[in-house]
């Protein structure tokens, strides 16, 4: 086709490819968008050569704030409208788990906001570790709550209280004090405080949104992450109990999240573009080889070859190192991976 940049076609949304994005060092870093992110989305909006619209959800493992929250800022930040039907972060497939466990213990993210997200997933339930400091202060020796936390936290006699279930949404503001609160509840009687199990396998299970050991945000090298505070928790049990501790992590590279995250593509295009069948190709964008080219690569073996790896430069992993997992594609930034595809597809 012969086109002239001057007069772009009327943009066709596609229904051969897709794309979807991690956000935290491929769209933004630091909360502020990555130069090339807002020219990226464009592109996909019709703004190309081939005048052809590409359907785009987000796949993060970051969270912390309700999935419209999130979406109101994404969509302020990329200067586009961005709904929760494109939308998945680390926390939202745990939604499933609030009909087996009632009450939980919540860590994690600002203030009460990771409370209100449960709450919203309909966890009936919801404990934080201000609730068990209020309860009882001395829990943590080097952990005063601030007058605003302690208003907002909701103190009763936790010894009567069996927690079922530890739930990490978002990164821990106070290490010590969490890891002091969920080691308590791990060592405990089925999930009582004040209790001590004999044999420390009666406690809790503890479930991780994601599994990220290092993360890029706004230093130009990566911070430690959720899945730092796994490992430094399953070492403590270790070292505190002698024995081995089993958790869980939600997120990428889990495959079940990039299940969630097909349902959820399938449905989107479905009804924003009345598409009914599925894509020949995902391009997945992620700058985390351990997270998104390992998830992206290995449910491409499931999938039917549909998902399509492309690592950027801009994030996690730097460019003179090899990756851990290879992706079929390495590009400099969002807005090549986005050109990448569309040439490709011609
Ligand atoms: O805490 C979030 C971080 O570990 C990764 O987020 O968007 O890169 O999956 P993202
Ligand atoms: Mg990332």
């Amino acid at each position: 086709r012969s086109e002239s940049p001057s007069t772009p076609p009327e943009s066709q949304v596609t229904d051969r490819f897709a794309y979807a994005f991690d956000i935290d060092g491929v769209l933004i870093r630091g909360g502020k968008p990555i130069p090339e992110a807002i020219e990226a989305m464009k592109l996909l909006n019709g703004q190309n050569q081939y005048g052809v619209k590409v359907p785009y959800i987000f796949v993060t493992n970051g969270g912390g704030k309700t999935e419209q929250e999130r979406c109101r800022q994404l969509s302020d930040q990329l200067e586009i409208e961005v709904s929760p039907g494109q939308f998945i972060c680390g926390h939202t497939p745990m939604r499933e788990m609030a009909q087996k466990y009632s009450t939980v213990l919540v860590v994690g993210g600002e203030g009460e906001k990771c409370r209100h997200v449960a709450e919203g997933y309909g966890f009936k339930d919801v404990v934080t570790p201000g609730d068990i400091i209020k309860d009882n202060t001395d829990t943590t020796p080097f952990r005063k709550l601030t007058d605003e936390e302690w208003e907002n936290s909701r103190a009763r006699n936790f010894n009567k209280v069996e927690i079922e279930a530890i739930f990490v949404f978002a990164d821990s503001r106070d290490w010590a004090g969490d890891q002091q609160i969920i080691l308590d509840l791990l060592m405990s009687k089925k999930g009582r405080l004040g209790t001590r199990s004999e044999t420390f396998d009666e406690g809790p299970p503890v479930f991780f949104s994601h599994n990220d050991v290092i993360w890029s945000t706004s230093h130009e090298l990566s911070r430690i992450g959720m899945g730092a505070l796994r490992a430094s928790l399953e070492a403590m049990f270790k070292a505190v109990t002698g024995k081995e501790l089993k958790t869980t992590a939600f997120g990428k590279p889990q495959i079940g999240t990039f299940q969630f995250a097909t349902r959820l593509l399938q449905q989107w295009r479905k009804d924003t573009h009345g598409i009914d069948q599925p894509p020949d190709t995902v391009y997945f964008v992620g700058d985390t080889p351990e997270s998104d080219i390992r998830g992206t690569n290995e449910f491409n073996s499931h999938a039917e070859n549909t998902w399509f790896s492309i690592l950027v430069r801009t994030g996690v992993y730097k460019e003179g190192t090899k990756p851990k997992f290879t992706p079929k594609a390495t590009v400099n930034n969002v807005l090549e991976a986005v050109q990448y595809g569309l040439v490709r597809e011609q």
